[in-house]
């Protein structure tokens, strides 16, 4: 087991009519909905890179595939592979799993939901310890409407002990959210699955098997690090309000690739200060240039290399720890 975690790639599914979100929907994906000044795939992609993913599949309708292409392209400027990959039909979020099992190629897969935005100042540390952990593993929230989510069950001494999708009578108040990682198996487990009622190929079911056959971890998300399903009216406004006070306080790395290419030693200062003048006139890209400019001014003459992808040729190495300090980029 220990050799197949060692290779992990990222899913971002995106896809899905948004109907919970109509009449904002009718012509536009929800993933590409603005949250505060970003669009909200940008929140999941970001999760993905924190957890140290740099290959990732986008998984979306055939409508909004151009689209998905035209605002992330390959990922090569934020120093991810990016692979787009088309849904053809709103089948179910496990389902997405057969569809991307090329692009698996046998790595264990960590999936993340388009519409869940994660926000807290320590969410690169917890989705890292996240990643360290081998195993499927499924992350829970507290939640006032554990039926609008899959919902995890527990015995009399707090166990886990089974989930369910949308359930009329919850068995908890803990909503298993967006953003799991699973293991090489999950292609095939979820080939044996049937369609809910709903039509959909359910994650929960998915969770459930490993759930049963002991190999689920279940983490609860801690105190400092709120959740939000955004594919909701009200969990878009609360995500945007978030997102907004967390930037007014100068915490704006969520949902943001450029900032956490950067810190995680991806891509160089200079990229960013480029990618921030591209995008200049909007404050997002104008806050792009403040932090490469601060991070030149502060850098040593020892100019730091950017880490390169896995798979191309080999370039002056850094740690990230080395980057970083090289570049006086504060840790996430
Ligand atoms: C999906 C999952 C559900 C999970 C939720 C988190 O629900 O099926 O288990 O709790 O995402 O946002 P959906 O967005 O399909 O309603």
């Amino acid at each position: 087991m220990a050799r197949l975690h060692q290779h992990r790639k990222g899913i971002v599914l995106a896809g899905g009519r948004g109907t919970r979100l109509g009449p904002l929907t009718r012509a536009v994906n929800k993933h590409l909905l603005p949250i505060h000044d970003r669009p909200m795939i940008h929140f999941p992609l970001a999760c993905l890179m924190m957890a140290g993913l740099r290959e990732i599949a986008v998984i979306s309708t055939p409508e909004e595939t151009p689209r998905m292409r035209r605002l992330l392209g390959d990922g090569r400027r934020w120093g991810l592979r990016i692979t787009h990959l088309v849904q053809p039909q709103p089948d179910g979020i496990a389902r997405a799993l057969i569809l991307a099992e090329d692009f698996l190629d046998g790595a264990a897969p960590t999936l993340a939901l388009g519409d869940n935005v994660f926000l807290g100042r320590k969410l690169g540390p917890f989705l890292r310890t996240v990643m360290r952990g081998s195993g499927p593993c499924a992350i829970v929230a507290e939640t006032d409407d554990p039926s609008a989510c899959g919902v995890l069950a527990l015995d009399g001494s707090g166990k886990p002990v089974g989930m369910v999708e949308k359930p009329a009578t919850p068995p908890s108040n803990l909503a298993v959210t967006g953003f799991y990682r699973l293991d090489p198996d999950a292609p095939d487990l979820a080939r044996s699955l049937v369609p809910s009622p709903r039509g959909e190929v359910e994650i929960t079911d998915l969770l459930e098997i490993y759930l049963q056959e002991q190999r689920l971890g279940v983490v609860r998300l801690p105190r400092g690090i709120s959740w939000f399903d955004a594919g909701t009216p009200e969990g878009l406004f609360s995500a945007t309000c978030a997102v907004r006070e967390l930037a007014a306080q100068g915490i704006s790395f969520h949902g943001c690739p450029e900032e956490i290419a950067w810190r995680n030693g991806w891509i160089p200062a200079a990229a960013l200060a480029r990618l921030g003048r591209a995008l200049a006139p909007s404050t997002y890209g104008r806050r792009l240039v403040t932090l490469a400019d601060a991070a030149l001014d502060h850098r040593s003459c020892d100019q730091p290399s950017a880490i390169p992808l896995p798979g191309t040729p080999p370039a002056p190495r850094r740690s990230p720890a080395a980057f970083r300090h090289a570049a006086n980029v504060p840790p996430l």
